[in-house]
Parts: structure tokens; sequence; C-alpha cells
């Protein structure tokens, strides 16, 4: 069976909305388990990120979805001092051939959005993953990748609250994002 999990970082709580969707479309496929993992400021001591049980659930994922909100144009630090954790991983190539996909949000319609979803990728790229993108068209009435994203989720917002923003677009984007990745770990599976 299949384990998916979704790492990500929130500051005030927009990147759990789509981080939720994600395991929600991940959840919806048969014979997969799901796990939402947060990637917690407490566990940064000196600008280093330390979790070995979280490790040691990553290390056990058949697939692992990034998400980080966009800050000044980039991952959260929060984010990126755990993809500066993964050092270990990279030299032992212990997440070789894992999937990966990642989504992001930022109070723009664009925001920089694509340089975090693109250093989501690059993280993969390094650690030998196989990225998952985002096929779904923006043509269509209920706004699905309205924001025209193929390489992962984008999503946007603000100062609203999280009960707001992102929107059901958004959510249902990563949705389908989690589904995905998750009709493929199947697949690779088998
Ligand atoms: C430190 C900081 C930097 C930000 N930088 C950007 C940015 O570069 N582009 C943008 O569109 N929004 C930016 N924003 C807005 C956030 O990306 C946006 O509010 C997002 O939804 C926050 O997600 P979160 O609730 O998961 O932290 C920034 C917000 C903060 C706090």
């Amino acid at each position: 069976m299949p384990n998916i999990s979704i790492i990500y970082f929130s500051g005030t709580g927009h990147t759990t909305k789509l981080a939720e969707a994600a395991q929600k479309g991940a959840a919806s496929v048969a014979g997969v388990t799901t796990r939402l993992i947060v990637i917690s400021g407490e566990d940064i001591v000196k600008g280093r990120y330390h979790n070995e049980a979280v490790f040691a659930e990553l290390d056990s994922s058949d697939a692992i979805i990034f998400g980080s909100p966009t800050y000044m144009g980039g991952p959260a630090a929060q984010f990126k001092a755990f993809a500066d954790a993964t050092g270990g991983k990279w030299f032992a190539g212990a997440w070789r051939d894992k999937l990966a996909a990642g989504f992001t949000i930022s109070q723009g319609a664009s925001g920089d959005k694509l340089s975090t979803l693109h250093y989501l990728f690059t993280l993969a790229m390094q650690l030998g993953m196989v990225w998952i993108g985002l096929p779904e068209l923006p043509m269509n009435d209920q706004g699905i990748n309205r924001l025209s994203s193929y390489s992962g989720v984008m999503a946007q917002a603000g100062q609203e609250s999280p009960d707001i923003a992102p929107n059901a677009a958004d959510k249902r984007t990563a949705e389908l994002l989690g589904q995905r990745v998750a009709q493929y770990a199947v697949k690779l599976k088998k």
C-alpha cells in the first residue's frame, strides 16, 4: 500500500488549507495511506531543522508532496531549513525514485510563486525524485488551475482568514494534484 506524505510550512494557515486539500485528493484513491506533516519552527535551532520522527515518516513514504507559502519571492525560511536538512538523504540517495510534487500560495496573482515551485522542483531533482506536474487546463467553469500553473499548484490568499482563502477552486486544484500523485504511486507499486 503506497504512503503519500504531504509536508508543509504555513505561517497564517493558508498553506495548511492547500495541504489538507492535497491530502483529501490523495486519500480519495483506493489503497493508499496519507500523512500530513507540519514543519514546525520549534524544530529549527540555530537555523538548523532537526526532527528524526519526521524524517522516518518521509523515508517510509512512496511520494512526498512539498508545500510552502511564497515569502519574499521564494519558499519560507522554515521550509528552506527543512530542505537543507535533507542533505543526508541526498548523500545516501535515500529518496531516489520517490514521487514528488509541490504547491504554493501567495497574495499576488503572480507574487513570484513560480520561484517557489521551481525551488521545490529543484529540491526534488537534487534528491533523485520523480516530479509529478499538474496537467489541468484553466479553461473550465470551476476555476480549477485558474492561475495556469503546470509545475504544481499556485493559489492566492493575502490577509483574509484561511476560512475564506484560498478559495474553493484553489483547494480543488490542490486536491487534484494530490489525487494524481496517489494514482501514480499506486501504478508504480503494481
Ligand atoms: C514574510 C512574508 C513575505 C511575503 N512575500 C510575498 C511575496 O513575495 N509574494 C506574494 O505575492 N505574497 C507574499 N506574501 C503573502 C503570503 O504569501 C500570503 O499571505 C500567503 O497566503 C501566506 O500563507 P500562509 O498563511 O500559509 O503563511 C508574504 C507574506 C509574508 C508574511
